[in-house]
């Protein structure tokens, strides 16, 4: 019998590069994807290419009853909700694991983060340690694909720091194997598509992991800019973000990474994504090169 593949979150960044890679290198049938979103007119394509397109919002439980019947195996997109006064975040995927469960999914996948126990620096850890619980609770065989920091959340950093020639962290020796987004995408969907009825944990990350002062002699070899590394203590660095006009709950998560970074929580660097997927990732040079103009800015 050939599984149906739901995919949330379908018209973010991510869940929308799983379902091209469903049906480009994993060779799924239109007919047998569902796309789930809070935005159905914005996947309009997808539609009339024959995938199934259903609203769905994981703060409306009822919505999450329609948009997962009939889906064998379901990708939880972890949502982009980061407000730290709340537990709104774990509430919405606790509500998408349990409409799982009622709908009799066969097998979940979730995209969580690499080391997520309570024990993490990084601030919004707990939802993915909690939905990792829950999803272990509900007793549906499930994949957690624990992705590593996307090499796009360097254009955060980098073009400020290139204009300005110093790039403040507080981040140490620490190292992070940034990996493009697209492949872990590329990853996901061939876990998706397997058909495994394991359950497993993957971290999924870039081919190299590299420390700050290694990835600004990179950037400066690719865009000829001296990029000088000013390493601040943590508190230091919460002021200077939040002078840039970054709200304070924000700046502390920012911050919270560099934490996580120098305790070498985050430095671990995986053949997962080629393993999986079967393509070779694209490497942070490569992702260097790629950007150099946006870099620049
Ligand atoms: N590893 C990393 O470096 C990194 C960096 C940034 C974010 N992330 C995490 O990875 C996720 C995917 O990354 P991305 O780049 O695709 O982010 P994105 O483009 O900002 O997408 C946000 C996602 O959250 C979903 N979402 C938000 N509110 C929702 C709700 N109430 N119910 C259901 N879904 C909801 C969106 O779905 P629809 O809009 O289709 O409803 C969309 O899939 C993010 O949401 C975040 O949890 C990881």
């Amino acid at each position: 019998m050939t599984e149906t593949l739901l995919v949330t979150g379908a018209s973010g960044h991510l869940g929308r590069a799983v379902i091209d890679h469903l049906l480009g290198a994993q060779k799924v049938a239109p007919a047998n994807i569902v796309a789930t979103t809070r935005n159905p007119e914005s996947l309009a394509d997808l539609a009339v290419r024959g995938v199934t397109v259903r609203a769905a919002d994981f703060d409306n439980p009822a919505s999450l009853e329609n948009a997962f019947k009939g889906a064998d195996r379901v990708l939880i997109v972890s949502t982009g909700e980061l407000d730290l006064k709340s537990d709104r975040r774990l509430r919405q995927h606790q509500a998408a694991v349990a409409a799982a469960k009622a709908a009799g999914v066969s097998h979940l996948a979730y995209t969580s983060m690499p080391n997520p126990e309570p024990v993490s620096p990084v601030l919004f850890a707990g939802d993915h340690y909690g939905t990792e619980q829950a999803i272990k609770a509900s007793g549906i065989p499930y994949t957690i694909f624990r992705n590593g920091w996307y090499q796009e959340n360097l254009f955060l950093a980098l073009p400020h720091a290139i204009a300005s020639g110093k790039w403040y962290t507080s981040s140490g020796d620490g190292r992070i194997a940034h990996a493009a987004r697209d492949d872990m995408a590329a990853a996901i969907a061939a876990g998706l598509a397997s058909g495994s009825k394991e359950s497993q944990v993957y971290t999924l990350t870039g081919p190299q992991a590299y420390t700050t002062n290694e990835i600004a002699a990179l950037v400066t070899e690719v865009t000829g800019k001296p990029l000088e590394v000013i390493q601040v203590p943590d508190e230091a660095l919460t002021e200077g973000v939040k002078a840039a006009g970054i709200p304070e709950d924000v700046a502390r998560i920012i911050v919270s990474f560099d934490v996580n970074t120098r305790s070498g929580r985050i430095g671990m660097a995986t053949d997962t994504v080629e393993t999986l997927s079967g393509r070779k990732p694209q490497t942070l040079r490569e992702f260097l090169e790629a950007n150099k103009a946006a870099l620049l800015g």
